[in-house]
């Protein structure tokens, strides 16, 4: 283990830096920019089972550091992604974490069995909370029961670790944290987006396609913080913080509300050399904090936070 590296279920990262699903693509506008392999993991773009064209334009707003978006869960299906970008992906010495969603429990169950067995996926991570479709996305992530019931299909029918995103958009986080745990999850990442709405002043109308869109950027960071606080104080897995993640200050202060590692998303967009920026510093900002280790870290907030 060096100073950086974490260990998630099944997965030893060289530090904990990932850039988070859906801000990322496949890699490939940021192979040309950095090496993808000092990344600690890369979860790519959120797959289902059919290749599905997504709401329509437009589908980001950013008002300066604030993003809604309404993607729709764009993405090329399950086949394009065995046969074009995991492959892609290979030539990089880092996990891939798979993210899927679907719209029924079965889509779910068949995309994350068929890409469970590409070679570079070392974890899966299940989409519960994407705000953005009709059908799925929300429905599976708000209710415990719902949650829980798709991920004790979903680990079912793969042999990889399963790490299962949740919404903030739910009175209890934690109940639904909980579900997810007992039914097998082996991680939990939060925040994914928080629902939100624009309106332009002429038209009188939304501004989005998708009418409305996932809030991300700096200003959800203190929610995501907070619940990073709260789900990590009642469960026992390892949880992945995302949200609002910018800076080597926001890694180590989600790290202090009990992240095992993060996942840095909107920040990609404005300056898509963040990841790799976050992990140099990262080292540095540990000695002038006199931090030994991440593990360390991790080890001391946790005694912190479960007692
Ligand atoms: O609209 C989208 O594709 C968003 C996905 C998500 O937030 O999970």
């Amino acid at each position: 283990m060096s100073r950086l590296s974490v260990q998630l279920p099944g997965l030893l990262l060289k530090n904990p830096i990932m850039p988070a699903s859906g801000c990322f693509g496949f890699g490939e506008e940021f192979a040309d920019k950095y090496d993808l392999s000092i990344l600690g993991a890369l979860v790519d773009k959120s797959t289902t089972l059919e290749p599905r064209v997504g709401n329509p334009s437009p589908r980001y707003f950013h008002s300066g550091e604030r993003i809604l978006n309404s993607v729709g869960l764009k993405n090329p299906g399950v086949e394009a992604v065995l046969a074009e970008k995991l492959p892609y992906l290979a030539q990089f010495d880092v996990p891939i974490i798979q993210s899927v969603a679907g719209s029924t429990v079965e889509d779910y169950e068949a995309a994350v069995a068929a890409l469970s067995k590409a070679e570079n996926v070392k974890a899966i991570e299940l989409n519960i909370s994407c705000p953005n479709v009709k059908q799925g996305g929300l429905q599976f992530g708000t209710d415990p029961e719902i949650a829980a019931d798709l991920t004790r299909r979903c680990k079912a029918v793969t042999d990889l670790p399963l790490y299962v995103k949740l919404t903030p958009n739910v009175t209890d986080i934690v109940a639904v944290a909980k579900a997810v745990e007992a039914a097998g999850a082996d991680a939990l990442v939060l925040i994914n987006t928080i629902t939100g709405q624009t309106f332009d002043l002429e038209t009188r109308k939304p501004v989005l396609g998708g009418v409305t869109g996932g809030l991300s950027g700096a200003s959800v960071k203190f929610v995501a913080l907070r619940m990073v606080r709260q789900v990590a104080s009642a469960v026992e897995i390892p949880v992945i913080g995302v949200g609002g993640i910018e800076t080597v200050d926001d890694v180590l202060e989600m790290m202090i509300a009990g992240a095992t590692a993060v996942q840095i998303g909107s920040a990609n967009y404005a300056n898509p050399m963040v990841c790799k920026e976050v992990i140099e510093a990262l080292p540095v900002r540990m000695d002038e904090l006199n931090m030994i280790s991440i593990e360390d870290l991790i080890a001391e907030m946790k005694a912190e936070i479960r007692g």
